[in-house]
């Protein structure tokens, strides 16, 4: 999987960001929708990205845009990030690589495809044109009405943090990219473990001793 970016035609990524910028300040504009898609309350998460027709298998449906940044910039921003998470249990994913030199921060109101959540069972995926821009692309034939989701891809680092709610028939749990799921069983299977002998010391613990006259 890919990590998401976008162009409009103009001289540079600073012109390009400053013009959004501007455009969307002015406005004061909700996040796009186009032909493709909508947006709407999720019951996996706060708002997600639904298919406002048939959306056949390799369309491309929406370019993940934002803020292009080099790579200093977007550890500093993904760190930034990192440490906000340990504070409040924020997780918001928006960094996308572009390139050996640049990546996309899509946290930006003008990109819907920020609004996609995770699914263990996704329908899209991100894919790189040329080096110049990530898009939204079908996995398979979506139909009208169905949420938008693709893999996070995240590691195992935090895993209990990540919770997964896709509500899908193979969820496994937490949001983590398929490789990760042997290991992440295993992880799980010995955290119930865990919790099983804990209980057990407790419920030991809790019993009345008898009194014997
Ligand atoms: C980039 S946002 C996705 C858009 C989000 N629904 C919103 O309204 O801002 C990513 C965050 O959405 C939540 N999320 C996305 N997919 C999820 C899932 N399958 N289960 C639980 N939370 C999810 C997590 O809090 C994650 O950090
Ligand atoms: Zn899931």
């Amino acid at each position: 999987m890919l990590w998401p970016v976008s162009c409009f035609q103009v001289d540079s990524p600073k012109d390009k960001d400053t013009m959004r910028t501007a455009a969307i300040h002015m406005e004061n504009i909700a996040p796009p929708e186009n032909e493709w898609y909508l947006i709407r309350n999720s019951s996996i998460h706060g708002r997600g990205v639904y298919a406002r027709k048939f959306i056949p298998k390799d369309t491309w449906i929406v370019e993940y845009v934002g803020e292009k940044v080099d790579k200093d910039e977007s550890e500093r921003r993904s760190n930034d990030l990192l440490d906000k998470a340990k504070t409040d249990g924020s997780a918001k994913v928006y960094m996308f690589i572009l390139n050996d030199e640049w990546d996309i921060d899509g946290n930006v109101e003008w990109n819907s495809a920020r609004l996609i959540n995770h699914s263990c069972e996704p329908n899209v995926e991100a894919q790189t044109w040329d080096e110049k821009e990530v898009w939204i692309v079908a996995l398979r034939d979506i139909e009208v009405g169905e949420e938008l989701s693709f893999n996070y891809g995240f590691d195992l680092e935090t895993w209990e943090e990540h919770p997964c709610l896709c509500g899908k028939p193979s969820c496994i749990g937490y949001i983590a990219a398929d490789e990760y799921w042997p290991a992440l069983r295993k992880k799980i299977a010995s955290k119930k473990a865990r919790e099983t002998r804990k209980q057990k010391q407790l419920n030991a613990k809790s019993v009345p001793l008898c009194e014997v006259s």
